[in-house]
């Protein structure tokens, strides 16, 4: 067994990531059949890592290019736009075509830029896609990434979020502007889905269903051409090999009775939650300087660090 390394804060992938092998093959065969997804689970289910996981594997077989957008921070659908042109900096093909389209604003930018530039493209790019013209600077993007010798994979993180900024004001209430704004940006990314099939493949995710949102806006239309997929928490097997691959990296004394028992007090096994659980034990014991788990400390460990941390903002649900 190669050894599963621990995970940060952030998504995982590569040795940090831990199977999900039925959800990458399912997510697989629809990006070989050309069908978009909206992905959705509730907070720190994978669902980030799940699509970069997906992303390296696809990269790495060479048969598809990939483009990964984080929409977190993105309040409009010029900026949506900017995003994506920045992150298609990676497919080459496409950049070159993308560079010469926007030869105006993009003057003096490389074929291959390092991170320092990036900031630069993107402020550059932001100067040349405007509320007016976003829509067909947009499908000029787009139309440059499906021009792409091979094709794309083009996953848009968070999206759910952005419709959610869109679509209401600082009190919450959703407004007929943003309802336009919204009903605009998603009905471009419906037609850049359809007229790209096969050439570009769209992922959507995000942590809040994007339906509600949308039917609560009477917008629901929008989203059927992408089929769903609900990420699920790990099965209990799952959890007890992460645990015990876990323990085996760390060089922790972790027997089955003791997983059991972390799994048993978790209940939803998200997987962040298992990785949080294994850390505060793993923590706990080399304060201790001990090395072997008992069923005591893996209920001291819930009772004192888990039960506490389910009342901060990253464990609620
Ligand atoms: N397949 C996996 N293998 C190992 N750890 C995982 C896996 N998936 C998720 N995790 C753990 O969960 C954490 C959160 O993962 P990730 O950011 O991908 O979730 P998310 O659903 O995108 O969260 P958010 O709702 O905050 O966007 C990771 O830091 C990692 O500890
Ligand atoms: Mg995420």
């Amino acid at each position: 067994m190669t050894g599963l390394r621990k995970a940060g804060a952030n998504w995982v992938d590569g040795d940090r990531f831990f199977d999900r092998k039925a959800e990458l093959d399912v997510l697989r065969a629809r990006v070989q059949n050309g069908t978009h997804t909206l992905l959705t689970a509730q907070r720190r289910m994978g669902k980030t890592s799940l699509v970069r996981e997906l992303l390296r594997l696809l990269a790495a077989e060479g048969r598809f290019e990939t483009v990964f957008v984080d929409l977190e921070d993105v309040r409009t659908a010029a900026d949506a736009v900017v995003e994506i042109g920045v992150e298609s900096r990676h497919v080459h093909g496409a950049w070159a075509r993308i560079r010469s389209g926007f030869a105006n604003v993009l003057r003096g930018i490389e074929d291959r830029i390092d991170e320092l530039a990036v900031a630069e493209v993107r402020v550059k790019l932001r100067a040349g896609i405007d509320p007016g013209n976003w829509r067909q600077k947009g499908d000029a993007v787009c139309a440059a990434l499906a021009k792409n010798e091979s094709p794309v994979v083009l996953a848009l993180d968070e999206l759910p979020i952005l419709v959610n900024r869109m679509l209401k004001d600082e009190d919450y209430r959703t407004t007929p502007a943003g309802k336009q704004d919204v009903d605009e940006f998603l009905s471009w990314l419906r037609k850049i889905g359809q007229d790209h099939r096969q050439r570009i493949c769209l992922i959507l995710s995000g942590s809040i269903g994007l339906e509600p949102i949308l039917r609560q806006a009477g917008l629901s239309a929008h989203a059927n051409i992408f089929s769903p997929l609900d990420l699920k928490p790990w099965n209990e097997k799952t959890a007890l090999d992460c645990l015990a691959a876990l323990a085996e990296t760390c060089d922790l004394n972790l027997p089955l009775a003791a997983r059991e028992e972390m799994c048993r007090r978790l209940r939803c096994l998200v997987p962040h939650h298992v990785q949080r659980f294994f850390d505060s034990l793993d923590e706990s014991l080399r304060l201790d300087g001990r090395r072997r788990a008992s069923l005591d400390d893996v209920e001291r460990v819930y009772t004192a660090e888990m039960l506490s941390i389910r009342g901060q903002a990253d464990l609620d649900h």
